[in-house]
C-alpha cells in the first residue's frame, strides 16, 4: 500500500552552516490494512520520516510509492487522491486546528475541499465514534481539552475514509487514562474499517498493543 525506497533528507544546521543527514537511505513497507510500528530514540528522523512520507516534506533522494503509484514527485493538484486516502494524527493536534474557526467548520472543510458528502449526521457519526459530543461543535479549539483536540483530529481523519492513517506519538502528551481510551479507540476503528497505521512511538508497550509488526529507526537508519 505504501512503499518508501531508499529515502534520503538532510537538514541544514544552521550554527555550524553544513547539511546534516535525518534520513539515510530509509526503505519500509506497509501492506494494505497492517499496523506496523516504528520506535526509536528521541531525534532519530522519525517525524521527519513521517513528514516525507505523507509529502509536507520533500527527499532529497528515494521514492514513494502508494498504491503502485510513485507519487515522490506528484504536483499538490496530482495529491489530492493522496491527500484523502493517507491521513495524519500528529504529536500537535491543535496546530492542525485553525484557532479562528469554530471546530465544527475545521470538520467540515476536508469535506469540502474532498467534496464528499457533509451533512450534520455525518458529521455527528464521525464525533460518536470518537465519544465526544456534537456540543463541541460551537466551540474554538483552546475551548477544548487535550485530549478532546487529538479525539476531533481522530474524528477529521476518519471523515474522510482514508486507507492509511500515520500516527506520531498521538498520546504522547495526553495523561495515561486518556491515552488508554485513545488507544483502545484506534484500535477498534482500524478493526472496522481495516485500515493500515504507520504508528509511531517511544513507548513498546504501545507498539505492542497497537501493532502487528515494528521497525526500529536509528540515527536516521531503519535497522
Ligand atoms: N526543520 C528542521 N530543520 C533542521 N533540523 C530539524 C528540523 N526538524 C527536525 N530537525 C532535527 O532533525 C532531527 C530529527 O528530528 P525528528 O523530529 O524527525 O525526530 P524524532 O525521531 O521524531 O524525535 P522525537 O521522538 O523527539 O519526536 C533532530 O535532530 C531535529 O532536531
Ligand atoms: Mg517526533
Amino acid at each position: 500500500m505504501l512503499e518508501a525506497v531508499e529515502v534520503s533528507k538532510k537538514y541544514w544546521d544552521r550554527s555550524s552552516g553544513r547539511q546534516y543527514d535525518v534520513l539515510q537511505s530509509c526503505s519500509l513497507q506497509i501492506a494494505a490494512g497492517e499496523a506496523v510500528g516504528m520506535m526509536g530514540p528521541s531525534g532519530c528522523g522519525k517525524s521527519t520520516l513521517a513528514r516525507v512520507l505523507l509529502r509536507l516534506l520533500p527527499t532529497d533522494s528515494g521514492r514513494i510509492i502508494f498504491q503502485t503509484q510513485d507519487v515522490t514527485q506528484l504536483s499538490q493538484k496530482q495529491l489530492k487522491p493522496f491527500r484523502q486516502q493517507v491521513q495524519f494524527i500528529s504529536q500537535r493536534p491543535e496546530s492542525f486546528f485553525d484557532p479562528l474557526l469554530k471546530l465544527g467548520a475545521s470538520l467540515r472543510e476536508p469535506l469540502q475541499i474532498f467534496d464528499l458528502p457533509d451533512s450534520s449526521e455525518i458529521i455527528e457519526a464521525a464525533l460518536a465514534t470518537v465519544k465526544l459530543s456534537p456540543a463541541l461543535l460551537d466551540r474554538y479549539p483552546h475551548q477544548v481539552s487535550g485530549g478532546e483536540v487529538q479525539r476531533l483530529s481522530i474524528a477529521r481523519a476518519l471523515l474522510l475514509k482514508p486507507k492509511l492513517l500515520i500516527l506520531d506519538e498521538p498520546t504522547s502528551m495526553l495523561d495515561i487514562s486518556v491515552q488508554a481510551q485513545i488507544l483502545q479507540l484506534l484500535k477498534n476503528i482500524r478493526r472496522q474499517e481495516q485500515m493500515a497505521f504507520l504508528f509511531i512511538s517511544h513507548d513498546k508497550a504501545v507498539i505492542n498493543y497497537m501493532c502487528d509488526r515494528q521497525l526500529y529507526m536509528q540515527e536516521g537508519r531503519i535497522t
